[in-house]
């Protein structure tokens, strides 16, 4: 049983490429640059292809030298549906680290062809959403009669650039929160509230998170608003971007938002991860008041991403995950998370 790790030499790919190689996994590594991909590939010990997503017959060759991919080059705004046409094509299982929520929805339409295609769609296996959206299906099992859900996280030791360019894309897009079982747009950071996260209560304000549409389809709870904590001039931030939010998305705006972002460094340093950390909280609500809460803690976001990542490829390639688009809930069950290195209740 063997996978593609697609965008291997990008910040997380690599992180993502050593665990595998510590949990003794051999993917074939692969990114559309060859320069980029033989010095890691040699540097591990693993084959290599290069491949651009815009060479369909070659990707579907590559393809079928696998059984599943992990495809870690975003934004999947730009790389997920050819790389998707290609495992349905192929029959191969696909898995991602995304995080864009409307990755998440247009997968899920694909949910039927996946199925005929005998085909595993798991997007969102690294810190957006694992945690998350295993915390969401434990608090639904334990309440299944709840019909409100808040999900809020932080992660300390900084961000990557492919994560912040990944961001910029959904900058000028507003907010967004989950009503009645509909997605409602509604301003950025419209909304805030206070988060015990086990050290001192944080005001966490509210942000279009991918769990909108991943914790809705592993729990059916109708109402979802998701947070994260950002210092109070972040928030402040956040609030006044209302104001310019049509500029935001303008495409000379995004390229040098982007632009300035390529200036930062690739990603935190191994001290800083070693350092950071993460905490998620989560908590359901029934229409007669009852509540349930709950929190995880873990490493920071990245290297929690790396090992995520490989752990659900593995249990793909393990067999028994139903074909069809799946979350890492409906695919391992709300456990999978607490098997994790370093998560702890
Ligand atoms: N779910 C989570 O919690 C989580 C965690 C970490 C990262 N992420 C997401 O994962 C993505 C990668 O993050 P990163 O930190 O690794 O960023 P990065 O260091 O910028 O790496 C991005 C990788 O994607 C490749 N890529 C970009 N566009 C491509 C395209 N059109 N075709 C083929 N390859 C393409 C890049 O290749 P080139 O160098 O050739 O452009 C590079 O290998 C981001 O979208 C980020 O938001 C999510």
């Amino acid at each position: 049983m063997s996978y593609l790790l697609y965008g291997a030499y990008g910040y997380t790919g690599r992180l993502i490429a050593h665990r595998a190689v510590e949990q003794g996994h051999q993917p074939i590594l692969s990114g559309r640059n060859p320069e980029a991909l033989r010095p890691l590939a040699d540097e591990l010990g693993l084959s290599h292809r290069p491949v651009d997503l815009s060479e369909a017959g070659r990707l579907r060759a590559v393809l079928d030298e696998v059984d599943a991919v992990l495809h870690c080059a975003g934004p999947f705004a730009d790389t997920a549906a050819p790389m998707v046409a290609a495992c349905l094509d192929t029959g191969t299982h696909y898995l991602d680290i995304t995080g864009e929520l409307d990755v998440f929805s247009a997968l899920a339409r694909r949910d039927r062809e996946a199925k005929a295609a005998g085909v595993v769609l798991l997007p969102g296996v690294g810190f957006d959403v694992v945690p998350t959206d295993c915390m969401a299906a434990a608090l639904h099992k334990r309440m299944p009669s709840a019909t409100t859900l808040e999900i809020a996280f932080m992660s300390t030791g900084g961000w990557s650039t492919g994560t912040l360019k990944t961001a910029v894309g959904q900058l000028g897009k507003g907010g967004l929160v989950r009503r009645d079982g509909r997605l409602v747009s509604v301003p950025p950071g419209w909304t805030s509230r206070t988060v015990d996260f086990g050290d001192h209560p944080r005001t966490v304000v509210s942000i279009p998170w991918g769990d909108l549409v991943t914790a809705a389809h592993s729990t059916g709870i109708p109402n979802i608003t998701t947070y994260t904590y950002l210092p109070h001039l972040g928030r402040r931030l956040l609030r006044a971007s209302r104001h310019v939010q049509p500029l935001l998305g303008a495409a000379p705006v995004q390229t040098l938002l982007r632009r300035l972002v390529g200036w930062l460094e690739a990603g935190p340093s191994p001290e800083a991860r070693r350092q950071g950390h993460s905490v998620v909280w989560a908590s359901v609500r029934n229409p007669d008041g009852d509540r349930h809460s709950a929190r995880l803690q873990g490493p920071e976001a990245y290297t929690l991403t790396a090992r995520t990542a490989v752990a659900a490829v593995g249990h793909v390639l393990d067999g028994g995950t139903a074909p069809g688009y799946q979350t890492p809930a409906t695919a391992f069950g709300p456990s999978f998370v607490l098997d994790i290195e370093g998560v702890t209740q």
